[in-house]
């Protein structure tokens, strides 16, 4: 398993160019299965998870291409309606095949996900939505069995709201018949970016971004050209990495008008933010200011940011308070940070981190993927080397990460298994 170094201490500066989004991509990758004609789709970034998506399409009889961050799909035929238990099992956003393998084939297989290091993150509200939608819905030895000869409109109310739920349903209900109404439905930017794409197939979708979406069925969708957004997580993972170094940089083409609440939390704990164009021009402040962060919903401050906002904050001069209300468990980088000399106390969902004058490197584990890039950004700062172990879970989700910080002058490198 491959590692970092990284020799803390050094401030970054210089330009960083922000990828496309993994989470806009992985279900928009998903969508093409819902056509016969091929997809051109940009700005895909070069990244594990999505090339398992891409893995998990080929599997069920796609063909596909990618070509300098742009990805050709086409799924002519579908030969199989199996997400096999060894795809799933490394990504669970393998469930975004379901909606559109049901609505295109009648029938799909798919793999239940487990757990995963975060929280037990069930699916049951992707089934319920689908059986009001005409499936019938078995589970069969750890597979969901999912048939459905028509998939129909319907009413669905979610129960909390949820993105990749709400993107399967999106997508089942694009060529369902007749009318769907999804109430209380995710409003991430992702989801916008996947009924974005679906509209320009030919799909009928009103609502997306708000928390009522409302489809109306057509009865095919077809091929176009398409431009994923930029990632708003991987941008906001940087602005860390200047405010925790008190750096100055630029980060080009970050998808801003979606990153209301991390700029917000990002001005409260002292750093300056400029917009110029696409890009923001980033300032870390001299002193760290102590922040309390509740993770929710968008257009709150998202949970994939939590983590890198504990990195910074550890260093921030007084006591911050951070609650984490989407995932029962995702607090596990607090353990390898305070193993950094840093001074956080866990109680349920809330973290009570009482700043520290330094981080100090040391052999830190990733356990997840947000939680991986908290300990980069703590080791840009700690005095002394720090060794981040099983960085598996980084590449699943951040393009070229430490080429992209040693261009900002960051002392990091990666050493191979
Ligand atoms: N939930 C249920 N039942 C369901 C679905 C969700 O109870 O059927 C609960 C979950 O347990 C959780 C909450 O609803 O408490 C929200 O979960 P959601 O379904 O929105 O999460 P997700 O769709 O599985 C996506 C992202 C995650 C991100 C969350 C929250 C993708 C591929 N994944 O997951 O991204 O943390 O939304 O914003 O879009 C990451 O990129 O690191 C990552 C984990």
């Amino acid at each position: 398993m491959d590692k970092f170094i990284i020799e803390g201490g050094n401030k970054l500066q210089g330009r960083v160019k922000i990828s496309g989004s993994k989470n806009a991509a992985l279900p928009i990758i998903a969508a093409a299965i819902l056509t016969d004609e091929e997809l051109i789709l940009k700005n895909i970034p070069d990244l594990k998870d999505i090339t398992t998506m891409i893995n998990l399409l080929k599997e069920l009889g796609c063909f596909a291409k990618k070509e300098n961050g742009t990805l050709y799909i086409r799924c002519k035929n579908i030969k199989s309606s199996k997400a096999p238990y060894e795809l799933v099992k490394t990504m669970r956003a393998s469930i975004l095949v379901l909606g559109p393998l049901l609505a295109r084939t009648g029938v799909a297989y798919v793999s239940m996900p487990g757990g995963c290091a975060i929280g037990v993150r069930p699916i049951n509200l992707h089934l319920k939505a689908l059986e009001i939608m005409g499936a019938n819905i078995n589970i069969d030895k750890g597979y969901i069995v999912a048939q459905s000869k028509k998939l129909t409109g319907g009413e669905i109310y979610f129960d909390t709201p949820t993105v990749t739920g709400t993107e399967n349903i999106l997508m089942a209900a694009a060529t369902a018949g007749g009318k769907t109404v999804i109430k209380n439905a995710a409003k991430e930017p992702e989801i916008v970016d996947l009924a974005n794409i679906l509209n320009n197939m030919g799909a009928n979708i009103e609502g997306a971004g708000t928390s009522t979406i409302i489809v109306n069925g057509v009865k095919k969708l077809g091929g176009i050209e398409y431009s994923v957004m930029n990632d708003r997580i991987e941008a906001g993972t940087f602005m860390c990495a200047a405010l925790i170094t008190s750096s100055f940089i630029e980060i080009e083409n970050a998808p801003v008008y979606a990153m209301d609440a991390i700029v917000d939390k990002f001005r409260e704990a002292g750093g300056i933010v400029e917009q110029k164009g696409d890009n923001l021009i980033i300032a870390g402040g001299k002193i760290i200011k102590p922040v309390n962060i509740k993770t929710s919903v968008y257009p709150g401050f998202p949970t994939d940011m939590q983590a890198q906002f504990i990195s910074v904050l550890s260093l921030a001069e007084g006591v911050s308070i951070v609650k984490e209300t989407i995932f029962e468990n995702r607090f596990q980088h607090v353990a390898e940070l305070n193993r950094m000399n840093a001074d956080i106390v866990v109680s349920n969902n809330q973290a009570v981190i009482n700043g520290v004058e330094t981080l100090i490197g040391a052999t830190v584990m990733a356990t997840d993927l947000r939680a991986s890039a908290s300990l980069v950004i703590a080791a840009l700062a700690a005095e002394g080397v720090t060794e981040i172990l099983r960085i598996y879970h980084l590449d699943r989700g951040y393009e070229n990460m430490e080429t992209k910080l040693a261009n900002l002058g960051a002392k990091i490198r990666r050493i191979k298994a």
